[in-house]
């Protein structure tokens, strides 16, 4: 799980990642390597939520996940004077509802810490309770993860004394946990270095594309750039497509 989220952002992946090469077949990929599949996204934006939902369908896809390399990039600003060392396009709420979700896929398989978002983004008053600490205890208690064994409490958590004059903001600031804000400064440094700006923005490094990468944006509710389609079905059709391409060179 650490490998496939954390390492590929701490490493620099942008260096090994040329996104705006041009030259056929770029990628300096290992033959055999899986589909490299990238989610950029933000807690609070109903575009996140759009694409989180139909790649749900493709998570729940029987054997794709042993077929990709998924991670989650996080779109904000960083910013040396902000509380949490980035600005977030939806307030500082949404950075710590971004903090609190890359706990989950740091400490969770894949396919728990979708339920958990899902969960999260399901109720009608969405994204009013995005990066409330009560919110995310609750799905994570409804997807059946142990909040402490899990490691994903002490990563969202720490103990604090909060005092009654507060707002909620503030005491929800406080209360993030260590590595919760360690995760978002290197998360959101990483997206912003690959000049991601878009939520949402889904890539699949491709062998068969001569851009090296198939990139598909949801803005607004608008889907651009989907040349191969953006249903569930679609993103496995082209997963599958090129994992057979990378292990037939694979064989070579
Ligand atoms: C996937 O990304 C990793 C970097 O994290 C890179 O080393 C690898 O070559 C990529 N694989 C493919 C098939 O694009
Ligand atoms: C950086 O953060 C400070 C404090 O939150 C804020 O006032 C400022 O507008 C932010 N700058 C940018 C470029 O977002
Ligand atoms: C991001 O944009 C900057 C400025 O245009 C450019 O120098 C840099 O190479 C771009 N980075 C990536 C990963 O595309």
């Amino acid at each position: 799980m650490r490998s496939f989220f954390v390492l590929p952002f701490l490493a620099g992946l942008a260096a090994s990642f040329p996104l705006h090469e041009q030259q056929p077949f770029s990628l300096q990929e290992q033959p055999g390597d899986k589909v490299n599949v990238s989610l950029y996204v933000m807690s609070r934006c109903p575009d996140a939520r759009l694409c989180e939902n139909v790649f749900q369908g493709v998570i729940q896809k029987e054997g794709i996940l042993d077929k990709i390399n998924l991670e989650v990039g996080y779109i904000g600003t960083p910013n040396t004077t902000a509380p949490l060392g980035v600005t977030c396009k939806h307030g500082l709420i949404e950075c710590i509802g971004n903090a609190q979700q890359l706990c989950l896929y740091e400490h969770l398989p894949i396919d728990k810490a979708y339920a958990v978002v899902q969960c999260q983004n399901y109720p009608s008053d969405f994204p009013k309770s995005i990066g409330y600490e009560e919110s995310i205890r609750k799905c994570i208690k409804t997807v059946g993860v142990d909040w402490d064994q899990s490691g994903v409490g002490r990563c969202i958590e720490r103990k604090i004394k909060s005092k009654e004059e507060e707002d909620d903001v503030e005491i929800e600031l406080k209360k993030l946990g260590k590595q919760a804000r360690k995760l978002l400064i290197e998360n959101i440094q990483e997206t912003y270095d690959r000049n991601i700006t878009t939520s949402c923005t889904i890539d699949i490094a491709s062998t068969v594309r001569s851009e090296g990468k198939r990139r598909c944006v949801v803005d607004n509710g608008i889907w651009r750039g989907c040349d191969d389609g953006h249903t569930a079905q679609d993103f496995i059709r082209v997963i599958e497509e090129e994992y057979k391409n990378l292990q037939s060179k694979k064989d070579e």
